[in-house]
């Protein structure tokens, strides 16, 4: 209390938009004004925040994933775990980073306010040409992307590749996975729910095949793309009553990786038939990437850099709002049809 009362008398508080409790985000996120993080210690930069995505798993990470605690939090969460911004300071020992200096930030719970310390390992230099758009979108889905091949190439190593499908295509992550496809020849099928998604993804990545559920024979149609048999591996971000669909979709032996629930309702396990077809159903998330070893995490972020500087188009952004106005990019984020992700910015200074 005596923290909150001395900054405001300061006036040195900073925006933020936080929540009290796990519940469906537009209800509980709010604008605050927060006492601003301590300054740097030894190995940590103090960072201006300048922009930040509004991911979908943002959103569910406010919601609460299955077991997360209920009832109010012991005091507000920051929102957000990835941005980019300007180096304030730098605590002791910190020699790669200096202040003026733009940076890309990953994981850092909190991301959603005008300023965060963060241990300097966390922080990745922007490369010259990176624009500050590109820059706050650099870090979690390439990150995503490489967690996401491993996962199919695991499946994939007992020797049977085969086709390879993909839900939600036409998100921000699809069109890397597409990309990654195109790059490594993978057998890839791009399923969205809609016929005009599914045209929009055969325009940008003509030779993948691009099918809509909302045909009513789609289910013909992604069993003649992955060429009769069915797929060696789905990966899905839909869940819900679908995942049922998918698992039919599969050749025997083969593996649904979910990696988001997008979608409504839900399948039993039992409906699944994943003792007679041999199937397996593997979970996969971006926490995971943080237990590589921090040499193979520092090639995996050179290569997100590399792709945000070589390739800007794969790092669409579908709209800006200031932090004030989070609860219309909340809305935008879960428009239908949109392209690309949404940004909250706030000023430089
Ligand atoms: N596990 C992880 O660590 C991790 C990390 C990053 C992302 N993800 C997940 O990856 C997914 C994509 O993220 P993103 O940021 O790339 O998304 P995004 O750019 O916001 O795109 C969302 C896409 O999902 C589609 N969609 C939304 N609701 C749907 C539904 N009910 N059925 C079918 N399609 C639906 C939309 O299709 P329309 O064009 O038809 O609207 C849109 O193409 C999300 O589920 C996210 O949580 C997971």
């Amino acid at each position: 209390m005596t923290l909150i009362i001395n900054t405001l008398w300061n006036g040195s508080t900073m925006r933020a938009i936080v929540y009290d409790q796990h519940a469906e985000a537009g209800r509980v996120l709010r604008l605050s004004e927060q006492p601003p993080p301590h300054p740097p210690a030894a190995g940590q930069v103090r960072v201006r925040v300048l922009s930040r995505p509004v991911h979908p798993g943002d959103l569910a990470v406010v919601q609460g994933f299955p077991g997360a605690p209920r009832g109010p939090f012991a005091k507000p969460r920051i929102a957000g775990l990835e941005g980019m911004g300007v180096i304030e300071s730098a605590g002791e020992g910190v020699r790669e980073l200096r202040p003026g200096q733009r940076v890309a930030f990953f994981p850092v719970p909190g991301a959603w306010s005008e300023l965060v310390t963060v241990p300097s390992e966390l922080v990745v230099p922007v490369p010259e040409g990176v624009d500050d758009e590109t820059a706050a979108l650099m870090l979690v889905n390439p990150l995503t992307l490489l967690t996401l091949l491993r996962a199919v190439e695991e499946a994939q190593r007992d020797g049977q590749a085969g086709p390879v499908v993909q839900t939600a295509a036409g998100s921000s992550v699809g069109k890397l996975v597409s990309a990654a496809a195109r790059e490594h020849g993978i057998p890839l099928v791009n399923l969205v729910r809609s016929a005009t998604g599914a045209q929009t993804l055969r325009r940008r990545f003509p030779g993948i095949p691009a099918l809509s559920t909302d045909d009513a024979d789609w289910r013909a149609q992604v069993r003649d793309a992955t060429g009769g048999r069915g797929a060696r591996v789905v990966l899905d971000a839909v869940g819900g009553s679908l995942t049922g669909e998918l698992a039919g979709l599969l050749d025997d032996g083969g593996t649904l990786i979910t990696y988001g629930q997008l979608g409504d309702g839900s399948t039993p396990l039992e409906s699944l038939a994943l003792t007679p077809r041999a199937l397996t159903v593997r979970g996969v998330s971006i926490e995971q990437w943080m237990a590589r070893t921090p040499e193979e995490r520092a090639e995996d972020v050179a290569f997100a850099a590399r792709l945000a500087a070589t390739e800007p188009d794969l790092f669409e952004v579908a709209g800006r709002y200031d932090l004030a106005d989070f609860a219309q990019a909340i809305d935008h984020v879960r428009r239908p049809g949109k392209s690309g992700t949404v940004l909250l910015t706030s000023p430089a200074a």
